[in-house]
């Protein structure tokens, strides 16, 4: 039985736990995607360009220069693609809404086919007994928006958001399963707005707050608008975070750590989950901004009930106190933030990496689920997003192409028993959906780092499903985690 040690904590981590071996009755299992890393058909069906297709179209942007124009295809293989999910035995399948598909300006009028293509897809996934899981902000706002009101630095974006949430509630709110207003806010304003590594490549951190704050009111008044037009009795509104797992090196590192999930965790779940802005983030980034941008009222909208909270997990926060200006810092997406001259984000040696260089580290989600649930007793919590991204080799089985990745499925193994530990621990953790579905546009990395269980040849588009694909497809059948994972290998 295959088990890992954490080089940090000496504490040995088994593989297919023998008390875990089951799917529990009710747990959901499935597999996510977003609308721009998989659609393309970028200007096809009345779709507005977003801020994405201005930012990887923009030189130097992304790597490779790659762009979201073709993507996966999904746009126009979604037929098979919904007949691959069901050969995968998915419980639900979380997707997200592409604005300008369905509001080319973002606000106005709606674009009929953009609508038909959502809600057909999401007829075919009920047809094939798949619960349709919406995201409605993946992070590809109608360029249009950005334009007229500085996209999330503008409250007039939260107002359009309000729209747009009700009007796909009228749309598709008798049929969807689970809503969540906004995917990684994290992302979305503190690369996007401050960073600037992420569309619409802005670096200015008083500018990533006001996004931030924007995005908490948008989700407040999305939830408000969802709840006044959804009509399917037991659908349920989220919001997904990547709340991150902060862990300091030493016990000298604490007010680092502090610091980082203050500015990057409670800047979200302060206002949306527990109703304020904590003092502590007000004190550490007074240096950018006095949050004027925060009107009376507005943090009681961004503090509406919702019904269950995703989280986005991949590894582990290392944080520790910068002791040196000039030491060299990993790129991580987002790191710099309001702080990130006084904390240092860091990758220890010794453990499993990702291609995209992220540590593997599947205890954290365990504690992490444990912690969460500890904090917010009464929101369920769903794994909204968890996979790898590795490098994989096509072969030939039999004359079919075949990617044997051990490697993924060894992650899925470790990290869907992480959850199903932290559900025996007592965390209140409903569901677990890989990312992704396919491989697909992985925003600035373009299309390098391969997270999907299916694979997809950018060249004619075609699709097969890894090992990785094969391993799942028997868990959601079997409701059990596989121990011995067989594949035809030539004799
Ligand atoms: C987070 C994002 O939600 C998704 O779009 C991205 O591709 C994965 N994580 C992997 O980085």
């Amino acid at each position: 039985m295959p088990s890992r040690r954490s080089p940090l904590t000496g504490v040995t981590y088994m593989s297919h736990d023998p008390t875990v071996l089951s799917i529990p009755a009710g747990f959901t299992l499935g597999a996510a995607t977003a609308a721009y890393q998989i659609e393309g058909a970028a200007a096809e069906g009345g779709r507005g360009p977003s801020i994405w297709d201005t930012f990887s179209h923009t030189p130097g942007a992304t790597v490779e220069g790659a762009t979201g124009d073709v993507a996966a295809g999904h746009y126009h293989h979604v037929e098979a693609d919904l007949d691959l999910m069901a050969s995968l035995h998915l419980d639900v399948y979380r997707f997200s809404v592409s604005w300008s598909r369905v509001m080319p300006d973002g606000e106005g009028a709606v674009n009929a086919e953009g609508m038909t293509f959502y809600s057909e897809l999401v007829d075919g996934l009920i047809r094939r007994g798949i619960d349709p899981v919406v995201t409605l902000n993946h992070w590809d706002l109608p360029q249009t928006l950005e334009d007229k009101y500085g996209g999330w630095r503008g409250r007039e974006t939260a107002y359009a958001f309000e729209r747009y949430a009700e009007i796909m509630g009228q749309a598709l709110g008798d049929r969807v399963a689970i809503w969540s207003t906004h995917n990684e806010p994290w992302n979305n304003s503190f690369a996007g707005y401050g960073h600037g590594v992420f569309a619409p490549g802005v670096k200015n951190h008083e500018e990533a707050l006001k996004a931030a704050h924007h995005l908490n009111l948008a989700h407040g008044l999305g939830v408000q608008a969802l709840r006044r037009t959804i009509t399917k009795a037991d659908a349920k509104v989220s919001i997904v975070l990547n709340i991150f797992r902060v862990e300091p090196e030493t016990p000298d590192d604490a007010d680092a750590a502090r610091l980082f999930d203050t500015v990057a965790n409670q800047v979200f779940t302060g206002p949306v989950l527990d109703g304020a802005y904590p003092q502590d983030l007000l004190t550490d980034t007074a240096a950018f901004t006095d949050w004027h941008f925060v009107q009376p009222g507005d943090v009681e909208i961004c503090h509406q009930p919702i019904d269950l909270l995703g989280v986005n997990y991949y590894e582990i926060m290392h944080i520790r106190r910068r002791r040196d200006h000039d030491v060299s810092v990993e790129a991580m997406g987002g790191t710099e933030f309001p702080g990130s001259e006084r904390v240092e984000l860091f990758r220890p040696g010794g453990f499993d990496r990702t291609a995209m260089g992220w540590t593997v580290e599947p205890w954290g989600l365990e504690n992490h689920l444990v912690d969460l649930s500890a904090k917010w007793p009464d929101l369920p919590i769903m794994v909204m997003e968890n996979g790898a991204a590795f490098d994989d080799d096509v072969i030939d089985v039999d004359g079919r192409p075949t990617v044997l990745d051990w490697n993924r499925t060894q992650f899925l193994i470790d990290h869907l028993t992480a959850t199903l530990r932290a559900r025996e621990r007592g965390a209140n953790v409903s569901g677990y959906l890989v990312w992704s579905l396919l491989d697909n546009f992985e925003w600035a990395a373009g299309y390098g780092p391969r997270f999907g269980i299916v694979r997809v040849d950018y060249n004619t588009l075609l699709r097969t499903p890894k090992s990785s694909a094969q391993w799942f497809s028997d868990v959601c059948r079997t409701r059990t985690i596989p121990t011995i994972i067989a594949t035809a290998l030539p004799a």
